[in-house]
This record gives structure tokens, sequence and C-alpha cells, in this order.
């Protein structure tokens, strides 16, 4: 059995989940993969809030501790944010680390160079936990829809907005106080103006677009409407209507083209959508063989995030050792290539 190493870039509300999975679930996992993994370093800004782990793993400050140590060979990045993720991830695959990420901002402007990155230096890039948390989406739409035509994908990929306005609803909280609870309950990004403006679920429907069409959208070409100009009152009185407010993404076939807007939207109360409250995503596909199917889970929070980022550790390491024994089989990451095939 080889031992894999993991460094983990950021110990935050995912990293930290990621690091107890291991630690917890290392029979289990060791079961699935016929490997050990272990993480030997994980990079913060400030070590001394992460005493508690210090014993068992290397606290660093200095990302070329992870990116020069020979024995790591999955560097999981949690760092959130652009800079200096980007430069980090490039710089790990250019090392032929493969790379695990939850980062959807980086994911949605700059996945296609990353991938064709990974691909040059046969190398993994996995991004499940990027959209929607806990719910396993990016496989499914990758494995489970290769033979359909995907119509239609719509949902609410944002756990803080639906968060904030179950809250709203519910319980009567205004905007602020509903926000604070999001952000203290560690759904919210570290800005969350993102969050709320609708901008986080852009980037979530970006990736899914690109999954379910093949298309490369821009998060500048989306229609974005955010939340953050909603008041208890415009709820309430929706919820008098009939309805449910929810900020929902959509990514439709129109005319042969592909329309992709976020915005809040009245969902009546008897659809499906309606009854996700709380941080929960729900995803509808709807395919042309298959008709509409939804898939349901938590989209934000420490541990369902990091379920999906260790099912993409778990694949690295699979794909890891086959790769080893001479063989190698497509995983979902490859599906995100360049813009020209043949460039
Ligand atoms: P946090 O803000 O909780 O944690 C960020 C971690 O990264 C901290 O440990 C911080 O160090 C470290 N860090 C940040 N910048 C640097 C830097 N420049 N150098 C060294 N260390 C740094 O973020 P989350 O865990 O919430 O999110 C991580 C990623 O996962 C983001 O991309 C986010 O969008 C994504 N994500 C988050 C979800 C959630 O529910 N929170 C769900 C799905 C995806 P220190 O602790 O010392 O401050
Ligand atoms: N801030 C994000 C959300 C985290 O609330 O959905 C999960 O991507």
């Amino acid at each position: 059995m080889r031992e894999i190493k993991v460094g983990l870039l950021g110990l935050g509300t995912v990293g930290s989940g990621v690091l107890k999975m291991i630690q917890e679930n290392g029979d289990k996992i060791t079961n699935v993969t016929g490997q050990r993994i272990t993480v030997k370093t994980a990079l913060v800004r400030n070590p001394a809030k992460h005493e508690a782990v210090a014993d068992s793993v290397t606290l660093t400050t200095d990302f070329a501790e992870i990116l020069n140590d020979e024995e790591i060979d999955i560097a999981v990045e949690l760092l959130g944010g652009l800079h200096p993720a980007e430069e980090y991830i490039t710089a790990l695959l250019k090392q032929h680390k493969h790379v695990v990420t939850a980062n959807k901002d980086l994911i949605a402007a700059v996945g296609p160079r990353l991938a064709q990155l990974a691909h040059d230096n046969h190398c993994d890039l996995m991004y499940e936990a990027s959209v929607a948390g806990g719910i396993p989406i990016l496989r499914t739409i990758a494995n489970s829809f290769s033979a359909d035509q995907i119509l239609e994908v719509k949902g609410i990929v944002n756990g803080t907005t639906n968060y904030i306005l179950t809250q709203m609803a519910k319980q009567g909280l205004d905007y602020d106080t509903a926000l604070k609870q999001a952000q203290e309950l560690g759904f919210a990004e570290a800005d969350p103006t993102n969050d709320v403006k609708g901008k986080d679920a852009a980037f979530k429907m970006v990736i899914l677009s690109h999954f379910a069409f093949g298309t490369e959208v821009a998060v500048d070409e989306l229609e974005i409407v955010g939340i953050d100009q909603l008041t208890k009152e415009d709820v309430a009185q929706a919820s008098k209507l009939g309805y449910v407010v929810k900020l929902v993404g959509l990514a439709k076939v129109v005319n042969h083209g592909l329309f992709v807007e976020v915005a809040p939207t009245l969902v009546n109360q008897s659809h499906p959508l309606a009854s996700i409250n709380n941080e929960n995503n729900a995803v509808m596909v709807t395919g042309q063989a298959v008709g509409d199917t939804l898939f349901y889970g938590p989209g934000a929070g420490g541990l369902p995030t990091a379920n999906s980022v260790l099912s993409d550790i778990t694949s690295t390491t699979k794909n890891l050792v086959l790769k080893t024994t001479g063989n190698s089989f497509n995983n979902f990451a490859q599906e995100l290539g360049p813009a020209d095939p043949k460039a």
C-alpha cells in the first residue's frame, strides 16, 4: 500500500472539514482507494489560530513548502478568491502535482486554461465542490447524462442567499441579521458581496453550463441580479400571493443558443424549488430523454463541502495508482477542455 500525501492550502471552514474527514475516516478511505491518505502540510495565514491540529499536521505560511515537497502528490486549494490561488495552482500543475479545488471564482474565470495545463502536465484538476457544496452534481452531469441532450439546468446554487431568504420568510428576520447568521455558520464567502449580489451563483452557472452544454460562457455575459435589495416585506408580500422568493440560476437552450441568468424569482409554493430551505441547494436538470431530474443537498458548510473535496481526492488517488500501473481512465475534470480543441 502506498501512502498518498496531501498538501492543504487553507484550513478554514472547508479545509478543516477535509482534515477532519481524512483523519476520522481513514480506514474507509483506504478500503475504497487501496491507499492510505494523510495530510502532510497545511498552508495558512496565521498558524497560531490552528494550534489544535499542529501535532498532526505541519503548519506553514510558505507555499514553497508544499510546492517543492516531492512527497506531496495531491494539493487541495481551499484559500478562496482569484489570487494567489491562480498562481499557486498554476505552479503546482507545472510541478506535476494533482490539484483539487472548491474555488468556483477561479474555475469560472480560468478553468479552461488550468484544465489545459493539467492535461499538458498529465495531472488531474478536479473541482466537484465548486458547485452546490455537498451535491455531486458535476460528476452526475458528466457521467449520467452522457448520452442525453440536456435542455435546461436551473436551481438554487448559493447556500448563503437561500439561508437569508429562508430566515426572512420563516423567522421574519431582516436581511442584515440573516446575513450575519450565514457568515457565522460558515456558509458565506470571506467577503459575502459575491454571494448576495448573485455573482457566486453566476460562477456556478458558468461551470454547470460548461458541463451540461459544453459551452464556455463568461460571467460578464450573464444577466445577474442579487438579493441585496430585497426586504422582509417583499418576501412576506410574495408569500401572501402564494410564492416563495428564491435566487434561481437558469441555463437554457433558446433558438440554438444558450441563455444564462441569475435572479430573484417568484417560485410558486407548489414547485419543488419552493421547499428548498436554509443553506440547502437543488439543481434541476432537464434532459430530452429523461425529462426533469432534481438533485438536492447541503449547498454550503464545512463537512458537506469536504465530502465533495474528498470524492475528488479519492478519484485522483485511484487515477494516480492506475497511471503508475500503466492504465488510465477519463475523469470528469477532463471534460473542461480548451476553447479550441485543436489549440
Ligand atoms: P475560509 O475563509 O474559512 O478559509 C480560508 C483559509 O485559507 C484559512 O485557513 C486561511 O488562513 C487560508 N488563507 C487564505 N488566504 C491565504 C493566503 N494568501 N495564504 C495562506 N493562507 C491563506 O474559506 P472557506 O473554507 O469557507 O472556503 C474555501 C474555498 O471553498 C473557497 O474557494 C470557497 O468559495 C469554497 N467553498 C466554500 C464553501 C463553504 O461552505 N464555506 C462551500 C463550497 C465551496 P487562516 O486560517 O490562517 O486565516
Ligand atoms: N458561499 C457559498 C454559498 C459557499 O453560500 O453557496 C458554497 O459554494
